[in-house]
């Protein structure tokens, strides 16, 4: 298996085994398979991997070089689905500190004018593309983004160049992106209907931005493909994906209301906030749902820490290991020992770090914490795009386990309708009132 999953420090907190639960998830794979659950027109995901539009990858591949070519800058412009999955690929993959010769930054993540005001300046003097990506083509954040940096872009390189410069990744035929786009004439990229914006990593939505950025999408897309095999066979012991998805059932089940996915790697930050949006907006629903969180340890040792050891105890762990990161920093010995490190010379700090991990998952379990361990090899394209996949064919399962759909999210609306109201958008008058 290429994600290995220990579960000896969740099993004590269990009185079912996940492995009884080997009937229902049957029932589930069926589902999901045939497509008879809710919103199973929502499942184009789940062989994506396999039958990835060819002539489309090969559109992909050319944008993103002509991007590097002639730009300094990309920026992506997207929010949640939309936004999430490419920037979880680029912090995976990258080294930090990299100087890159092409720079991906992000805008209509959020609504902040200080943020924009400052992207604006920065973007003044550098060449730079557009890749506007919203599947509605509607959503207030991106559009309000969009309008303001191609306002930019136009002014800079005029109107003629900026069409070549601004790539839109929308719906096939609907949406207001898609008429705009159409009318300048942009490069387009189709988000398929049947897949849904947190599902959308492995569509041009997140295929553009990191093939852009020079990574190697192809192998990403291999990744996925393995994990697709290895998950469509329902078996709990071959299936790791659902193994997870029946265990954390299970935990929630016992009373255990918080998932935290937990990472001893920085470059793993945003993995957990691509994974909360992906878990929480397919679950939290009908008043139902594990609440997901997560922490970057050994940083929130020294915060969280003090929580998840002695706090209310309704929370367990998923904790991702990488087995092997390319680098590494060896201890070294010093003379007088001053600094009381010498008992460490010689050790690497990932050493070090897999001992942290060890150490605070017994003292977790003690603190009755149960804990699910994920190891995965490193950080290259192929384990993303399995990972990407392996948490896409849980999080179906763990959503058809407690009966919710997967793939809707209604709950979102509420806050835009009052939004809408107060800025005074046609059609909403009647909702302050
Ligand atoms: O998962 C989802 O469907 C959402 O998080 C969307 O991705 C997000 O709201 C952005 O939507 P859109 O791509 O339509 O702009």
């Amino acid at each position: 298996a290429h994600i290995n999953i220990v579960l000896d420090d969740a099993r004590s907190f269990l009185s079912e085994q996940p492995e009884k639960l080997q009937k229902r998830v049957n029932e589930v794979h069926e589902m999901i398979h045939n497509k008879t659950g809710k919103g199973s027109d929502f499942l184009g995901w789940l062989d994506l991997p396999e039958n990835y539009p060819k002539d489309e990858f090969e559109r992909v591949l050319k944008s993103a070089d002509k991007i590097r070519n002639d730009s300094d800058v990309l920026v992506v412009i997207g929010i949640g689905g939309s936004y999430l999955g490419s920037k979880a690929g680029l912090e995976f993959l990258n080294e930090p500190f990299k100087q890159k010769k092409l720079e991906v930054v992000f805008a209509g993540h959020q609504m902040s004018g200080s943020y924009l005001n400052h992207l604006v300046s920065y973007l003044k003097d550098k060449k730079f593309s557009i890749n506007v990506i919203s599947k509605s083509g509607t959503t207030t954040e991106p559009a309000v983004a969009f309008r303001v940096l191609k306002k930019l872009l136009e002014e800079q390189v005029g109107l003629v160049e900026a069409r070549k410069r601004i790539y839109a990744t929308t719906d096939k035929a609907r949406g207001a992106l898609y008429s705009l786009s159409k009318e300048e004439g942009y490069e387009m990229f189709i988000i398929p209907d049947d897949i849904g914006g947190r599902y959308s990593v492995l569509t041009p939505v997140g295929l553009l931005p990191l093939a852009a950025d020079g990574i190697d999408v192809k192998e990403m897309l291999k990744g996925a493909h393995d994990a697709q095999l290895r998950f469509s066979n329902p078996k709990l012991e071959e299936n790791e994906a659902y193994l997870y998805a029946a265990t954390r059932y299970l935990l929630y089940k016992k009373g255990y209301k918080i998932e935290m996915l937990v990472g001893y790697e920085p470059n793993l930050l945003y993995v957990n906030e691509w994974w909360k949006q992906l878990f929480g907006e397919s679950e939290g629903k009908e008043n139902k749902g594990l609440f997901v969180a997560s922490a970057g340890f050994s940083t929130d040792l020294h915060s969280l820490g003090q929580y998840i050891q002695e706090g209310e105890r309704h929370l367990f762990e998923t904790v991702i290991k990488v087995e092997n990161t390319t680098l590494d920093t060896i201890i070294p010995s010093v003379k007088n020992d001053l600094d009381q490190l010498n008992y460490l010379a010689g050790k690497t700090l990932s050493y070090v770090n897999s001992q942290a991990l060890k150490g605070t998952m017994m003292a977790h379990k003690d603190g009755l914490v149960p804990n699910m361990l994920l190891s995965i090899p490193s950080f290259d394209s192929y384990t993303f795009g399995y990972l990407v996949y392996f948490f896409e064919k849980a999080c179906a399962m763990s959503a058809y386990l407690i009966e919710v759909n997967p793939f809707n999210q209604p709950g979102v609306e509420a806050y835009k309708k009052n939004m809408f109201a107060l800025l005074g958008k046609k059609g909403y008058e009647h909702v302050l009132k």
